[in-house]
């Protein structure tokens, strides 16, 4: 069983955004010195960016007095800036984003729990029943070989067995446009609840927001890659207004039902990603070999300068299978009584690639692993 009460008399359990790292040895390892190195360099860099700023607030200040030129309003109106601090002075994100290694990028397997409760089969079923309306109208048929192997690619791609990179981009592009809303809804609405009864979280919000900030920056990455049309804006557009509310009443109802939703959701997002990277791994996406990575998807999961597109959909696969870990973890825990097993760290890919989720008792061996690491880490900053 989980022990609220011992968590939450725990003064560190609040604050993710210093401790929460994703890595199995979270006090003492590459990404812990990396986070904590970030903060201080953020620190550094706020302090330049302020210096800076100072100066050229005060330039701009005389620039824009009447009868001067609009210059200095041109450097705060930029709505497709890739980051809001000048390059040479890039600090951390505000909020936590995953870095991985090489070895962890690999590590992912295309998994899917299978379904128990009557809750489950519905979560699975409406997932089923989403996933095959979206390929018939984007007459997507998925099959493991070319119905006939003499096929040309683009005999394929005209019968619909396989995507060209525009169809590719439309299909990520939708799916990650609805994909951001369901971290966004749950973290509103624990928000709320918190207000309203005025007790704390147990540590749930922050990691759906992660989430929500997750799978938004999926979007400005790809969205990088094409404008969309105004068609697919209004698309957007609508099946934002029709998700957005049935998952906040549904979330009302039963987070337990929502979370599988989304875990069962993201199963479905790692197995198009697989199917997107082995496309191009086998060169039937050659618009796609050797395009570089996006500067935004560089700045946020620290990519190598050199980085391809490939190295891009690598890391938002990854990404996917944390939400699948993560949502179907939720899950399978109480969540009025028990706390985020994931507020001060997360598994690495390593387990996340290969499991599909902790189960109730095991959430619950990780949250007391996390307070005894914790208190090693406190012990040893007193001697
Ligand atoms: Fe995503
Ligand atoms: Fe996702």
């Amino acid at each position: 069983m989980i022990r609220t009460s011992a968590i939450r008399a725990t003064p560190f359990l609040y604050q993710p955004s210093t401790l929460r790292l994703s890595g199995t040895s979270f006090l003492n390892n590459a990404s812990c010195r990396r986070t904590f190195i970030s903060s201080a360099a953020r620190c550094k860099d706020e302090a330049l960016l302020n210096k800076d700023s100072h100066k050229k607030a005060t330039e701009a200040h005389k620039q824009d007095m009447p009868g001067s030129s609009s210059a200095a309003t041109s450097e705060l109106t930029k709505p497709d800036a890739v980051s809001t601090v000048p390059r040479e002075m890039h600090g951390d994100w505000v909020l936590f984003h995953p870095v991985y290694t090489p070895d962890e990028l690999k590590q992912v397997e295309v998994l899917h729990r299978a379904t128990k409760t009557f809750s489950d089969k519905l979560a699975y079923g409406l997932v089923k029943f989403t996933r095959a309306s979206f390929d018939f109208v984007s007459r997507y048929k998925h099959v493991e070989g070319p119905p006939d192997p003499n096929m040309s690619l683009e005999q394929l791609r005209k019968a619909g067995y396989m995507l060209s990179d525009r169809q590719w981009l439309h299909r990520i592009l939708f799916l990650e446009s609805i994909a951001g809303v369901p971290g966004m809804v749950a973290a509103t609405l624990r928000h709320l609840q918190s207000l309203r009864l005025m007790r704390r979280d147990s540590g749930w919000i922050h990691t759906c927001l992660e989430e929500a900030e997750n799978e938004r920056m999926h979007l400005m990455t790809f969205m990088t890659l094409r404008k969309p049309s105004i068609f697919f804006r209004a698309l957007v557009l609508g099946a934002q207004g029709v998700f957005y509310n049935l998952f906040f009443l549904s979330y009302i109802f039963s987070p337990k039902t929502c979370h599988r939703f989304v875990g069962h959701l993201e199963e479905e997002a790692v197995l198009t990603y697989t199917r997107c990277i082995a496309d191009l791994e086998a060169g039937r996406l050659p618009e796609w070999s050797n395009k570089p990575a996006p500067e935004i998807a560089i700045d946020y999961w620290r990519l190598p300068a050199d980085a391809k597109l490939i190295d891009v959909l690598y890391a938002v696969r990854s990404d996917e299978t944390t939400h699948r870990f993560v949502n179907h973890s939720l899950a399978n825990l109480n969540p009025s009584t028990d706390v985020n097993p994931f507020a001060l760290r997360e598994p690495d890919m390593h387990t996340k690639g290969h499991k599909i989720a902790f189960d109730r008792s095991e959430s619950a061996e990780y949250v007391k692993q996390s307070h005894e690491l914790l208190q090693k880490k406190m012990q040893a900053s007193h001697e």
